[in-house]
């Protein structure tokens, strides 16, 4: 496939959307193999030529080998197409076409070193459209009215300036659900959706759980992203979750209230420590702790220092800082039976098991340790012993 897009952008046949040269190029391929997204091979007319599924089904090539320069008489080529637009795009008031816009912007991302500069131009511009992605923009090939023009400028504008398209967005998607983001609330990462998929089969297997009550207690809820999704899923679940922020608590709650699910839950602004007392025991803690390592701080980008929350993430010399004191109480704060789900750094689980070792008066088990999508030691499941 990578040769057929050099030769594609070699013949100077097609402008490939987005994509100004073979290394992006392939990246971009890559990318939107991945999130099931795709760049489309326009004609230099502005007219998208092929879908995704005569992509899929390698249309591309056939159309490759026989669409030539000869049967584009009046073809425009890529380099002319960014010399003719780079005048109407600066000129905010001229409406400009979709393709073209999200090409300039990924261009002025590519040149500032913005990461995922295709990815990102499109998710503007499909907001601002009102689709949540790229490839689901119909028509693909309009004009940009100059009010929409004029948004998507603002908002490529905040990403030039390293904000998180999360943030620029207002929203994402976490599991099936859609919570609101909002700056220095922590992020949702993929990762986290694991975890939950992880404590979800776990608590699948118990067959007997569907006629019981599922006390949960979240520490760190930051966009309330875990709390919801388990509520989501588990009709007979209560969820506490607390966080040290009151813009995480506030954003727990708004989320919560805006999915029906706020009367499950009860929201704390609090510093879990030590000293944690609930007043009730929980089947299953779960947290997704701020656990990186202080000498890991300075190498974090620019988009996680710049707008999310430093406690969100620092956790202390070795990252264990709250890891501790999760595993310190939990056997105070767990039901019989109970269990701790904890997302980590992938030194983590062997420190965690040490200083299970060291302290078996915790009467906890390290039971799972389960892989990442990138094969890294990541979830800790830690059972009570009963
Ligand atoms: C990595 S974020 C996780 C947020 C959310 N659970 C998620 O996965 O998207 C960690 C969260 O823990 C909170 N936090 C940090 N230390 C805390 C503490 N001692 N007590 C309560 N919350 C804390 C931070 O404010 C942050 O929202």
């Amino acid at each position: 496939m990578r040769h057929l897009l050099q030769r594609a952008l070699q013949s100077r046949t097609f402008y490939w959307n987005g994509l100004s040269n073979l290394r992006t190029c392939a990246q971009g391929f890559r990318l939107y193999s991945k999130l099931d997204q795709f760049c489309y091979p326009v004609s230099l007319k502005g007219q998208h030529c092929l879908n995704k599924r005569d992509f899929r089904s390698g249309y591309f090539q056939s159309a490759n080998c026989s669409l030539s320069r000869s049967c584009y008489t009046n073809v425009t080529t890529s380099q002319d197409l960014k010399s003719e637009n780079e005048e109407v795009l600066k000129d905010a008031s001229e409406d400009c076409p979709v393709l073209e816009a999200i090409s300039y912007w990924t261009r002025e991302f590519e040149t500032a070193g913005v990461p995922e500069p295709d990815a990102s131009a499109e998710y503007i511009a499909a907001h601002v459209l009102g689709y949540k992605s790229f490839s689901l923009i119909s028509p693909l090939v309009r004009n940009l009215t100059a009010e929409e023009k004029t948004k998507v400028w603002k908002l490529c504008e905040k990403r030039m300036n390293r904000m998180p398209i999360q943030y620029i967005l207002g929203e994402w998607d976490f599991r099936d659900l859609n919570l609101v983001m909002r700056p220095p609330v922590f992020i949702p990462r993929p990762e986290t959706e694991e975890l939950v998929e992880h404590l979800w089969l776990y608590l699948q297997e118990d067959l007997t759980r569907e006629e019981e009550d599922l006390d949960v207690l979240e520490v760190g809820c930051g966009s309330g992203a875990i709390s919801l999704s388990l509520l989501q899923e588990f009709p007979q679940a209560c969820c506490t979750a607390v966080d040290v922020t009151k813009e995480a608590v506030e954003l727990t709650q708004h989320n919560a209230e805006r999915l029906g699910l706020g009367d499950r839950l009860d929201v704390k602004q609090m510093q879990f420590n030590t000293s944690a007392d609930f007043g009730t025991k929980f089947d299953v803690i779960v947290s997704n702790p701020p656990y990186i390592w202080t000498e890991d701080m300075e190498t974090l980008e620019q988009e996680i220092v710049g707008y999310e929350n430093h406690c969100a993430l620092h956790g202390g010399t070795d990252g264990m800082g709250l890891i501790r004191d999760i595993i310190h109480i939990g056997h105070r704060l767990l039901k019989p039976g109970g269990s701790i789900w904890l997302e980590v750094d992938p030194r983590h689980p062997d420190m965690i098991q040490t200083y299970l070792n060291n302290h078996l008066q915790y009467q906890l088990q390290l039971t799972g340790v389960y892989q990442d999508f990138n094969n890294r030691p990541r979830f800790c499941c830690l059972e009570l012993r009963e």
